[in-house]
C-alpha cells in the first residue's frame, strides 16, 4: 500500500528513471491523467527530449524534467518505433528492480498503452481484445507463448483454449497456480486469417518486431527468476536464431541474464501425443523447478517415465 502521496511521486520517479535508463525518450500520459500531474507542477518544465541522443539516467533528476508532454508521435517516429527492435537483436541489460508499487504502476500504465496500440493497423483492426498477459507480476516464473488464437482473442486473456488447458495443468503438476505465474505472448494480437473462419497463422516478423518491446517491458518489470519460451516463435522472439524447438528445448538460454528455458509449445504436445514429447517437455519443467528451489517430489519425478 502506498501511505503518502510523497511515496506515489518516488514510485513514479523510480519508474520514470528506470525508462530513461535504458533509452525511452517519452511516455504518453493521456488527457485526464496529464491535467492531473499539470495541476501538481510535476509537469513544469517538461518537454520532449532530444531523440537523437541517448542519455544517461541522471539521479537528481525530477519527475518535471523526465516527463514529456503528451504528444502524438509523428509518421516518421511511429515507423521508427514500430522498427525499433529487430528480432533476435541484443536487448540492453535489464534495468534494476522496481519496488512493490513502483511495479503495479509501471504494469498498468505498460497495459494502458499496448490496450491503445495499433502499430499494426490490419491487427488492431481484426482483434476483439489485446492479449496483453496475466498472473502475478512478482512470480518468479514467467512463461511466454507465441500469440493469442481464437479462443484468447474472444476472452482477452492468454492461453485459455485447450493449448491454454494443458498449459495450466502443467503448471498445476508443478505445484504451483495460473494465478501465481506469469504468462504473456510474444505477439499481444491474434494474428488475422482474412477469409478464413477458423485457424490461426504465425506472427510476421514485422508484428514481432512492432510488438516485442511491450514483451521486453513486461520482462522488466516482472524480473522473473527464469523465463521458459514455450515452442520455437516464441524463442525466436526472445533470443532470435531459427534452430528447430527439438535441437533447443531442455537447454538453458539466457535473456538479458535472467535464464531461459526452451521446450514444446503445448499445442505441439497436444498433436503428438506421444509419451516421449510429454516426458521431455515435463523434464524442462523438472529442470525450471529446481531452478528456481521448488521442492520436487519422488512422484513429480517419475511422472511420464512409463506408458
Ligand atoms: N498459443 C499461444 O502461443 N498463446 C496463447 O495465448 C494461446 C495459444
Amino acid at each position: 500500500m502506498l501511505h503518502s502521496y510523497q511515496e506515489l511521486l518516488d514510485s513514479l520517479l523510480n519508474h520514470l528513471q528506470t525508462l530513461r535508463a535504458k533509452g525511452d525518450r517519452f511516455i504518453i500520459v493521456d488527457q485526464e491523467n496529464w491535467a492531473g500531474l499539470r495541476a501538481t507542477g510535476a509537469t513544469r518544465g517538461s518537454r520532449r527530449l532530444p531523440a537523437a541522443k541517448p542519455r544517461q539516467a541522471d539521479s537528481r533528476a525530477t519527475a518535471s524534467q523526465i516527463i514529456s508532454a503528451p504528444a502524438e508521435p509523428s509518421p516518421s517516429s511511429k515507423s521508427q518505433a514500430s522498427h525499433e527492435r529487430s528480432l533476435g537483436a541484443i536487448p540492453e541489460p535489464a534495468p534494476p528492480p522496481l519496488t512493490a508499487n513502483a511495479k503495479v504502476i509501471a504494469m498498468a500504465e505498460l497495459r494502458a498503452r499496448a490496450l491503445g496500440c495499433s502499430k499494426c493497423a490490419h491487427l488492431a483492426a481484426s482483434r476483439q481484445h489485446v492479449v496483453f498477459g496475466t498472473g502475478n507480476i512478482d512470480s518468479a516464473l514467467m512463461f511466454v507463448g507465441e500469440a493469442p488464437g481464437a479462443d484468447e482473442d474472444v476472452a482477452g486473456e492468454p492461453f485459455v483454449g485447450r493449448a491454454g488447458q494443458l498449459l495450466t495443468r502443467i503448471i498445476e503438476t508443478m505445484g504451483l497456480t495460473r494465478a501465481g505465474v506469469y504468462i504473456g505472448n510474444i505477439v499481444k494480437c491474434r494474428p488475422d486469417t482474412p477469409g478464413q473462419a477458423f485457424g490461426n497463422r504465425k506472427p510476421t516478423n514485422e508484428e514481432m518486431s512492432a510488438c516485442i518491446p511491450f514483451l521486453e517491458e513486461q520482462i522488466n518489470i516482472i524480473q522473473p527468476k527464469v523465463l521458459i519460451a514455450l515452442g520455437r516463435t516464441a524463442l525466436e522472439g526472445l533470443i532470435g536464431g531459427s534452430a528447430p524447438i527439438s535441437t533447443m528445448r531442455g537447454r538453458w538460454q539466457s535473456y538479458r541474464g535472467i535464464p531461459l528455458m526452451p521446450t514444446y509449445h503445448p499445442s505441439y504436445v497436444m498433436r503428438t501425443q506421444t509419451l516421449e514429447i510429454k516426458r521431455e517437455i515435463w523434464m524442462d519443467m523438472l529442470e525450471v523447478m529446481r531452478r528456481v528451489g521448488l521442492p520436487i517430489s519422488e512422484k513429480q519425478l517419475g511422472f511420464f517415465l512409463k506408458a
